[in-house]
């Protein structure tokens, strides 16, 4: 599922920055952008000012954030700081000026049969929110974080979540595919949609290749321009290379031999 992007990068306002425990949401207004990215496609972003490592030095290149939500003109992204790009982004205030170039890549097929299972960890919980979104009710949303600083953002759903953290800090102390694992033997039919980090995803392909369960997960690579020209997000399938910018983020967990991408700072 794709919504085309505009071509070229635009500069959007942010219209918010919210904590939200140990991330930061920010809010975007794209006047310019579709108001109908697809759950899964992501945006290459930039501050406009201060994106680099100082004056007469190169700006850095822009980084990928999966969309978490689209309101009212708005887009919201997630961001948790784990670095230069990450933290600059996460410091800028109502106003400010912020590169967009997207929505990208391919975002989750809606299910054909069984009921949705949709499993975050950590930071991949901003694709799992706008998919809760639109699927409704009738999907289940399972959530595992790090420790309970983290797990805030499992409030951002409107429904019912099944929350999960390393340390036992908030909800129940378990990793979230322990969580699925007892879903999918309650529901052998069901169909798995997942982000996270790499590992989990790893556990997330097995379990499900294991018991022959459809899955869909949301990858994260390195990725420098995000529209197919660099070729630094590519990933092994049973097909070949394939761009995750382009060919994913979603990719079809049949479709791998891992989910552990090289390169992906795992
Ligand atoms: C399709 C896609 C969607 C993403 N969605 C989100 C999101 O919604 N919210 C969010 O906070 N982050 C998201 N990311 C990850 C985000 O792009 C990186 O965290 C960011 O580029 C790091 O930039 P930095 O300058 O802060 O840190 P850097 O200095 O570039 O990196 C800091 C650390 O993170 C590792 N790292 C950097 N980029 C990646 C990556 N792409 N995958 C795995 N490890 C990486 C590095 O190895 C290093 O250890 C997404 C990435 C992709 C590819
Ligand atoms: S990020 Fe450049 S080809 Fe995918």
């Amino acid at each position: 599922m794709r919504t085309l992007a505009p071509f070229g990068r635009r500069l959007a306002r942010v219209a918010a920055v919210e904590r939200i425990g140990e991330y930061a949401l920010l809010w975007a207004e794209d006047a310019h952008g579709p108001a109908d990215p697809r759950p899964g496609q992501f945006y290459m972003l930039a501050a406009e000012t201060r994106w680099g490592a100082g004056t007469d030095e190169r700006p850095w290149l822009p980084r990928a954030f999966s969309f978490c939500r689209v309101e009212r003109g708005r887009v919201g992204f997630i961001l948790e700081d784990v670095g230069p790009g990450t933290r600059r982004l996460a410091e800028l205030r109502e106003g400010d000026g912020l590169w967009l170039t997207g929505p990208l890549g391919i975002g989750f097929r809606p299910p054909d049969a069984g009921r949705p299972l949709l499993a975050g960890g950590g930071i991949g919980v901003a694709p799992i929110l706008c998919w809760s979104d639109e699927l409704g009710p009738d999907a289940r949303v399972l959530l595992g974080f790090r420790s309970a600083g983290w797990a805030h953002a499992a409030d951002l759903f409107g429904g019912e979540v099944v929350l999960a953290t390393d340390d036992g800090s908030a909800g129940r102390r378990a990793y979230v595919t322990e969580l699925l694992r007892e879903e999918l033997d309650a529901d052998p039919d069901a169909i798995v949609y997942a982000c996270g980090p790499p590992p989990m995803l790893e556990a997330v392909r097995a379990l499900c290749a294991e018991r022959d369960v459809p899955a869909q997960l949301a990858m994260e690579s390195g990725m420098a321009c995000g529209f197919g020209a660099c070729f630094g997000c590519v990933a092994p399938t049973r097909n070949g290379y394939v761009r995750l910018c382009v060919d994913g983020p979603v990719v079809d967990a049949a479709e791998l031999e891992t989910a552990l991408v090289p390169g992906s700072g795992h």
